[in-house]
């Protein structure tokens, strides 16, 4: 484990206790209660779960939880359900069917100083999901084929998602940062065979020709038979039938996502499709440890009582609140805690296009009051970014309607945790940080609040049904306070059921390197109170800025270039992004390492997987260190990159000479 962590926090001893007004309203009111539902859910998984089942709208109810054939796993299986009426339908005849599902607001501020708001009651959420279902349905798109997402943040990416689950087709939604290579090698994968995408996307002011990468990839995929596009800029929206066509021709049959020619959807056609528990839902592709990524699969009925569950409780949801998630839908938490938990919990979410500082560095706080948000959902790295701009922008705001804060995707450091109480919380409400992966589908750790205490910069405790413990190498439980690896004992209902076509590579991966126990990847350690601390991945996945990265990718992105012979990507740490990103390379003999070689590989990188991928730093080395057996000494060049003296043993290096030019290389 890397002890240059930045995040080391085992010198902070601070709780913080949630005050007596939001215990005495919160779901569970204290850490006896917690105690005996998490035991439950562990003792007793089939009575719990299935008693918890009973949240779900079914079809055809299930009769039995569990069937576990290790790794494999079941939930449910014998239920019949669809996970539009599970976040829809079943608020019909409610008074929550009028309420707002969705409030939007779009990145441009326009001539009258205002942005555009988009709300999206409940029942008109229902009616553009059945249209978008019925034109899926028309398009011969049908249940188990995939459909991939290529959007930015607008409410069609929620409607995308829950028209493909209501016929049954399996979407994999593709972050809107990714390049076109990334977004073709994803599509190539499942053999998606319709894409939805849209013209372009507003972001930090400029545009991001969402289109154009689509295109590209879409020429090259076989599979792709149909394209449908949400045309997000008012002059394309503008376009008749015939020009758009025209204007964005394509092999593939490419139609409007919506168009004044569309019927309204007949009953047959928007019907929600009736599929066992476990049909697959979705896949995300998510980074490994090798250059390519793993399409991690989800399937129906666990994911949805999970992130249902785990939602209600770990937000403390009330009638009125109105949720604030700021993640984008192409990952994993825009999946669980944007789209599918808070619609099944009947809640209003908040969702925004842009940039959290854009134009200003007090946007987040301007929305915030501006729709009253209640319970906020961020990322340490966003709040890092705020501290630097200082508090006086948030302080500008009335934030006074926040009664609950949350962070996830990476480690929070102490400072920022504390940062956050106290300048955006205002010393009143509780922070809730959440562990937990693409994998898991839902939350496995935190401090649910109102029940326990939260201590700055630990991760808090198990969530129902989830049984992390720390293990040594030899897969030993260890003491108290000793560093290990993080395990999850046993299955649970959201967990990934396999990765998409390679199921050896599910089980090699998370199902052998300690057996019988699914490894995470992540290193922490669990204090004398239960709580644990996660240190960061132990694995060659790195976490830049929340974005899960893997080296192998970038150095496969890197080689891939005409003129590199060698590359080694390692991560330094990094106040800002928790870690920076630095490629070794070494270039073919011809070229030229100069600053000019330098942009362009960075360059090359960024427009191979995309922007955020785009390395930090870059060392051109004549040689990289290896061991005698041909192996990459990446400890190494970890400690390079983070300026470290080199520790630890540099007996097995075949040529101490490369490690001596490699210190006086420049970034
Ligand atoms: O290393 C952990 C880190 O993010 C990894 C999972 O990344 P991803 O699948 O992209 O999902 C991110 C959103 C759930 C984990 O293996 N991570 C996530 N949340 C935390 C965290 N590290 C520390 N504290 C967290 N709260």
């Amino acid at each position: 484990m890397s002890e240059g962590n930045i995040f080391s926090v085992s010198k902070e001893s601070r709780r913080f206790s949630p005050s007596d007004e939001f215990r005495a309203a919160a779901r569970v009111k204290s850490r006896e209660e917690y105690e005996a539902l998490h035991r439950r859910s562990i003792d007793d998984p089939e009575g719990f779960w299935l008693e918890q089942a009973a949240q779900l709208p079914w079809f055809k109810a299930p009769t039995k939880a569990l069937s576990w054939a290790e790794p494999h796993a079941k939930w449910f299986e014998d239920g019949v359900l669809n996970a539009s009426v599970a976040c829809l339908d079943r608020f019909q005849g409610t008074p929550t069917w009028q309420k707002a599902a969705l409030i939007w607001e779009g990145e441009p501020i326009g001539n009258d100083g205002e942005p555009e708001v988009v709300t999206l009651t409940y029942a008109q959420l229902h009616a553009r999901v059945c249209k978008l279902a019925a034109k899926l349905r028309n398009l011969g798109v049908h249940a188990g084929d995939r459909v991939a997402i290529y959007l930015g943040m607008v409410p069609e990416a929620v409607v995308a998602m829950l028209a493909c689950a209501r016929i049954g087709a399996v979407h994999t939604v593709v972050f809107g940062g990714f390049a076109a290579e990334a977004l073709r090698d994803r599509i190539q994968d499942c053999g998606a065979v319709a894409l939805i995408t849209q013209d372009m996307s507003y972001r930090r002011g400029g545009e991001v020709k969402l289109f154009e990468a689509a295109r590209a990839a879409a020429s090259q995929c076989p599979t792709l038979r149909s394209v449908i596009v949400h045309l997000r800029k008012r002059e394309n929206a503008a376009l008749d039938d015939d020009a758009f066509a025209r204007a964005f021709a394509l092999e593939q049959t490419v139609v409007r996502l919506t168009s004044a020619n569309d019927l309204p959807p007949t009953r047959e056609h928007a019907a929600p499709a009736e599929v066992p528990a476990e049909h697959p839902l979705f896949v995300l592709y998510t980074s490994g440890s090798t250059g390519k990524p793993k399409g991690v699969l989800h399937s129906t009925a666990g994911f949805l009582l999970q992130t249902q569950l785990s939602t209600r409780y770990v937000f403390d949801l009330k009638e009125d609140d109105l949720y604030f998630c700021t993640a984008d839908v192409g990952w994993i938490t825009g999946h669980s805690y944007i789209t599918y938990g808070p619609l099944q919990c009947g809640v209003t979410c908040l969702m925004f296009e842009g940039a959290p500082n854009y134009p200003k560095p007090d946007r987040l706080w301007e929305i915030v009051e501006r729709h009253h948000a209640t319970v906020l959902y961020t990322a340490p790295t966003a709040i890092r970014a705020f501290i630097r701009t200082g508090e006086e922008w948030p302080k500008k705001h009335d934030l006074s309607s926040l009664r609950l804060l949350g962070t996830v995707g990476e480690p929070i450091n102490p400072e920022a945790w504390l940062w956050y109480h106290r300048v955006i919380g205002g010393e009143r409400c509780p922070i809730v940080d959440t562990w937990w992966q693409t994998e898991t589908g839902s939350i496995a750790i935190t401090t649910l609040p109102g029940a326990v205490d939260a201590k700055p910069g630990s991760a808090g405790l198990p969530m129902f049904g989830y049984a992390p413990r720390i293990v040594a190498e030899d897969g030993t439980e260890v003491a108290r306070n000793t560093g290990g690896k993080l395990i999850l004992a046993g299955p649970w209902p959201s967990m990934l059921r396999t990765v998409w076509g390679d199921d050896e590579r599910y089980k090699a991966q998370y199902w052998s390197e300690v057996p019988h126990v699914y490894t995470t990847g992540d290193g922490a350690r669990q204090d004398e109170d239960g709580y644990f601390w996660i240190v960061g991945r132990i694995d060659d996945v790195l976490n830049v800025a929340g974005h899960r990265i893997g080296t192998a990718e970038v150095e496969s992105a890197m080689v891939s270039h005409p003129a590199v012979a060698e590359a080694a990507a390692v991560g330094r740490p990094d106040d800002l992004k928790g870690q920076a990103l630095v490629v070794f390379v070494t270039l073919k003999g011809g070229h030229e390492p100069d600053d000019a070689m330098r942009a362009r590989l960075l360059d090359h990188v960024a427009k191979e997987i995309g922007k955020f991928a785009r390395p930090d730093g870059l060392r051109f080395a004549a040689a990289l260190p290896k061991t005698r057996s041909g192996k990459i000494m990446r400890r190494l060049l970890k400690d390079l990159a983070a300026g470290r003296e080199t520790k630890g043993d540099t007996t097995t290096l075949e040529d101490l000479g490369v490690l001596a030019a490699l210190r006086g290389a420049e970034e």
